[in-house]
């Protein structure tokens, strides 16, 4: 089986004008030897900008969301095949910010990634419990069911990443424990080899995340089948998110 690439994500959310694209470009600067993937997903009013400056890097850049159809009226949305012609590879689907904000189901996340391969990016699909969640002892049930109605069928390593982030410890300075983390990614694993065959299931990637920073980064990626990570604020300075990436 071929080893999973690592993969340092990033999620700017809305934050981000032109002006913050000079730490993308000191990152590139800086991590040009990366051996990780290395994935920014900006506001989608600076995806395309973004896009040609990355090209040919090391940095690749993605969605933070898309509609499920390919056109029509829905307006302020923005559809999978837009993304990639804006030059995104990646678009990042089921957020919990998208699932509490505006009431995504699982359903509405697998079809969006459905329309998403069509379009020819890779879905990173994000999973997690809030804190009431974990306190009731649901967290595996809870994300057993997330990845079940999430992911469509036909996943492989190439269109799906899938991003275990505890809603509880989004921006908020707190990390589960190792063992916490471990304990979903290899339950993620699981799944993943039980539903799709055990050489797809091996090859998704799976990251973690919820307040990674440069000072946390190696000791959750020493965790078995973390894979990389999803970042938040920490991705926004070059500084950073080059912290993070040389842990992986
Ligand atoms: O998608 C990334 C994210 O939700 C984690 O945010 O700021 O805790 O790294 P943050």
């Amino acid at each position: 089986m071929a080893e999973r690439r690592k993969l340092a994500a990033g999620n700017w959310k809305m934050n981000g004008t032109a002006a913050d694209m000079a730490e993308i470009e000191t990152l590139a600067q800086e991590r040009s030897d990366a051996t990780c993937e290395v994935l920014v997903c900006p506001p989608a009013t600076l995806l395309e900008r973004l896009a040609r400056a990355c090209e040919g890097g090391p940095v690749v850049v993605g969605g933070q969301d898309c509609h499920a159809e390919e056109k029509g009226a829905h307006t302020g949305d923005v559809s999978a095949a837009m993304l990639k012609d804006a030059g995104a590879s990646y678009v990042i689907l089921g957020h919990s910010e998208r699932r509490q904000d505006h009431g995504e189901t699982n359903e509405i996340v697998r079809a969006k990634t459905k329309a998403a391969w069509d379009a020819g990016l890779t879905a990173v699909i994000c999973v997690g419990e809030t804190l009431s969640e974990r306190e009731a002892s649901n967290t595996l049930d809870l994300i057993s069911g997330q990845l079940a109605g999430s992911i469509p069928d036909k996943a492989n390593g190439h269109n799906l990443v899938v991003a275990y982030e505890p809603v509880w410890a989004i921006g908020t300075g707190k990390v589960p424990t190792t063992d916490q983390i471990g304990e979903v990614h290899s339950m993620i694993r699981a799944k993943l080899e039980k539903r799709f065959g055990e050489g797809v299931g091996r090859s998704v990637r799976i990251l973690y995340g919820g307040s990674v920073k440069p000072d946390n980064a190696a000791e959750i990626f020493a965790v078995s089948h973390v894979d990389g990570a999803l970042v938040g604020g920490a991705s926004l300075k070059a500084k950073d998110f080059g912290g993070i990436i040389a842990a992986l």
